[in-house]
């Protein structure tokens, strides 16, 4: 059983390796990221997060749930929106639950994958999703939320959490 990992955890630096195995552990790996990421309230996990540095994250957000593997993420509009944004491995160290901090984003992308059979995935989003998705694809590439924020903003949250 993995568990989710917190920042000052190198894994959540790493950039994960693609998936190649098409395989029934891949399935059951997707199933259980579903639990984690259930269990926890959250709306996306990714592989690194659970300690695991392959490139699949799961999703459920704005009514659209999902998982991708392989993804590529394409930004169909660039205009940044900031909204309140939350990490399950960006915790407070008084309460467990994420720190959130307003973030800039890519207003609309287009996520371009593959599914755990390895048939293909087309998702665009706008909105959360889109949000969303840029968020999850970070995690696969060794980056976390915070890294967009503004340096002052960024120690106070990196301050809040577990490892300082
Ligand atoms: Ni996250």
């Amino acid at each position: 059983m993995h568990e989710i990992r917190h920042v000052g955890d190198p894994v959540l630096r790493t950039p994960a390796e693609p998936v190649t195995d098409f395989d029934k552990e891949l399935r059951r790996l997707v199933d259980e990221m579903f639990g984690i990421m259930y269990a926890a309230d959250g709306v996306g996990l990714a592989g690194p997060q659970i300690g695991v540095p392959r490139r699949v994250f799961v999703y459920d957000i704005s009514n659209r749930k999902g998982h991708l593997i392989n993804p590529e993420l394409i930004v169909d509009d660039e205009e940044q929106v900031v909204e309140e944004e939350g990490c399950l491995s960006v915790p407070s160290r008084e309460t467990g639950k994420p720190l959130y901090a307003p973030t800039p984003r890519a207003a609309g992308v287009t996520v371009i994958g593959v599914d755990r059979l390895g048939r293909p995935v087309s998702v665009t989003a706008r909105g959360m999703l889109a949000r969303c998705f840029q968020h999850e694809f970070d995690h696969l590439n060794g980056k976390l939320y915070v890294d967009h924020l503004p340096r002052e903003e960024r120690r106070h949250v990196l301050a809040a959490t577990p490892q300082p």
